[in-house]
């Protein structure tokens, strides 16, 4: 069974398709956005290696032609050098205004391409077929493309919607479990930050989903879709709402940055550690009960996410450090933090008003732990 959630922004509609087995019906899929039967891939070499050839016959069984450009995998990707060569590409290979790209990846590929498609001849459509559970439920959806500067992760984009999101719920077996844990993250995020039941679902299903049984994660990823979708449709650009979803980011961000970017943490892995501090710091804000930061601990814990700061391996920085790099964070204003605090489970809000040293204390307290 395929699921279709609908994006309905204005002139840029779009569907996401989520479902078993949607690579082998990518053709078909896809057909109907084509002005002529060809098409542009661009993969990474480790996503090539499994999903390019089946995708490739996918298209041809439509009579859909393909060329494909395969990029070194991994986050250094995201950079000048490979956008340069995929626009370069592009070109050479003749890829017109009303022609079709299609993002065969994980969110590295996706930011990318879409960035690419946002500014080859000005703007040419593209498709996301995301591969990572992160990129299925997050990246591949609300048209934030872009590239990583020296000066930082993200800083050179901009918003350019797909025209299709083909979420293969298949794929996602063949994810080694860090990865696919790291990706649960982000799942967990929606939940406590707008949805309560889906909270209490993933509490409910948590063997389910670690067995990755397909229908539970077709309906972990479909609620997560829709969740994005409706944020973003209020808040396509990130005035308001749309930074919702950095729940626990200004705290993933400083320990991805104390990592240096490595393998130590994953961007999904930063993001659970960051959501449960962030229900820390709204339960000794007294803005939630302290029940609500234990509930998230207990599922990440069940789900044998990565937890605590604890769960880090290597030396971190000093917590005063850790907040300091928590205020490079993109959702600095006029030099004041700004966080995504809680009510409860699933009533997230933004604020500028906290008290540095509470973040300082929790931040200690935290690094005490390990
Ligand atoms: N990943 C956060 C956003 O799309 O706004």
């Amino acid at each position: 069974m395929i699921d279709t959630v609908h994006v309905p922004l204005d002139g840029r509609a779009y569907d996401v398709r989520i479902g078993s087995d949607l690579l082998a019906r990518a053709g078909a899929e896809i057909a109907p956005l084509l002005k002529r039967p060809r098409v542009a891939i661009v993969t990474d070499a480790h996503v090539a290696g499994l999903h390019l050839a089946p995708l490739e016959r996918a298209l041809s069984a439509e009579g859909i032609a393909s060329v494909s450009l395969t990029l070194p995998a991994g986050e250094a990707t995201k950079s000048w050098p490979h956008f340069e060569r995929t626009v370069e590409w592009l070109l050479e290979e003749k890829i017109e205004r009303r022609d079709i790209i299609i993002a065969l990846g994980g969110g590295v590929i996706g930011d990318l391409v879409g960035f690419a498609a946002a500014v080859l001849r000005r703007g040419v459509r593209f498709v996301q077929i995301p591969t990572s559970l992160l990129a299925q439920v997050d990246s591949s959806v609300g048209g934030k493309t872009g590239i990583n500067a020296p000066q930082g992760k993200n800083l050179i984009g901009a918003f350019h919607q797909p025209s299709l999101v083909l979420a293969d719920i298949s794929v996602l077996n063949s994810l080694p479990d860090r990865d696919f844990l790291a990706g649960y993250g982000e799942v967990v995020k929606y939940g406590l930050l707008g949805d309560a039941t889906f909270f209490d679902w993933q509490e409910a299903q948590a063997d389910r989903i670690k067995a990755r049984d397909p229908e539970a994660l077709a309906h972990a990823v479909r609620r997560s879709v829709e969740m994005k979708a409706d944020i973003v449709v209020r808040d396509e650009t990130e005035q308001g709402d749309r930074a919702l979803l950095n729940l626990g980011h200004t705290f993933c961000h400083a320990f991805e940055a104390a990592t240096g970017y490595s393998d130590r943490l994953l961007h999904g892995e930063g993001v659970a550690i960051g959501c449960a501090l962030a229900f820390e710091l709204s339960s000794r804000l007294g803005l939630c009960a302290q029940e609500d930061p234990s509930r998230a601990r207990a599922l990440l814990s069940e789900m044998g996410m990565k937890v605590t700061l604890g769960d880090i391996d290597g030396e971190l920085p000093g917590a005063q450090a850790l907040l300091d790099l928590m205020g490079q964070d993109k959702k600095v204003i006029d030099g004041r933090l700004r966080f995504i605090l809680a009510r409860g489970i699933g009533e997230a809000f933004v604020t500028s008003d906290v008290p540095p040293d509470t973040v300082l204390t929790l931040l200690q307290d935290a690094l005490s732990d390990r």
